[in-house]
């Protein structure tokens, strides 16, 4: 079988090509291992656990988002880099700013609450506690795609799991801190919830964030606005809203 690898190295400032390689394994982190153990050792990518937990091997099959060690093969398949990272060396991107976004999102235990907690508060938290850091959300999201500073599904999946943490005894710095660049910026697209391999749903981990700060008395800015733009339109026409029948 043959497959078709994108090929980049930032070091030699080179333009990325897509060489075709021809394999005997069907599934894809081993037919990469057999490539770099038999014709090219130059050839660059991530793994670690082998098994699907660690996710450090995500990477693109025919523009979706998979992880690696979980993925079968057919005939010319195209693999890439994920997306809206930069390409380090071939299959391998810089991940570094997942910390930065942990960070602005507040979503992590700050003091440490000697609380006990019931089977059911951690059943709570228990789906956005499986995520992996694979990435493969960023990769796929249109918003994160043109605007980095956008939290995007992880941070923000991560900030639900938080701020419905009972360990967390004050939630009010997370839900503030996803307000700007955050929640409200979010498509509701599902494009993240499509390629998690975890089967987190960061669309409706989004849409809960988004009643929570409604609770607390948030405004969604993107409904402000269209309540203005209202105001304007029907006053330019002659209409007091304020006036009664
Ligand atoms: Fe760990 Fe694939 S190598 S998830």
């Amino acid at each position: 079988m043959n497959i078709n690898i994108k090929r980049f190295n930032k070091q030699n400032h080179e333009n990325q090509i897509t060489s075709t390689f021809s394999i005997s394994k069907t599934n894809l982190l081993q037919a990469l291992t057999e490539i770099k153990n038999t014709s090219d050792a130059s050839l660059t990518f991530r793994c670690g656990c082998k098994s699907g937990v660690c996710g450090s091997c995500a990477v693109r099959v025919n523009g979706v988002e998979v992880l690696a060690c979980k993925t079968v093969l057919i005939e010319n398949d195209l693999i890439e880099p994920l997306k809206n990272r930069e390409v380090i060396k071939d299959l391998v991107v810089d991940v570094s700013h997942e910390t930065l976004l942990i960070k602005n999102s507040n979503a992590f235990l700050k003091d440490n609450s000697e609380l006990e907690i019931s089977q059911n508060d951690v059943k709570l938290i228990d789906t956005q506690s499986n995520c992996i850091l694979c990435n493969a959300c960023y990769s796929s999201c249109p918003v994160y795609e043109v605007n980095k500073e956008f939290l995007g599904p992880f941070a923000l999946t991560r900030a639900l799991r938080y701020a419905n943490d009972k360990k967390v005894l004050d939630n009010a710095a997370i839900i503030d801190s996803i307000q700007d660049k955050g929640i409200w910026d979010c498509t509701l697209c599902s494009a993240c919830t499509f390629v998690c391999p975890q089967g987190i749903d960061p669309k409706a981990d989004i849409l809960q964030l988004q009643n929570i700060s409604v609770q607390k008395g948030y405004e969604n800015p993107n409904f402000s606005n269209f309540n203005s733009g209202m105001d304007f339109g029907m006053q330019d026409m002659g209409f007091d809203p304020n006036a009664g029948f």
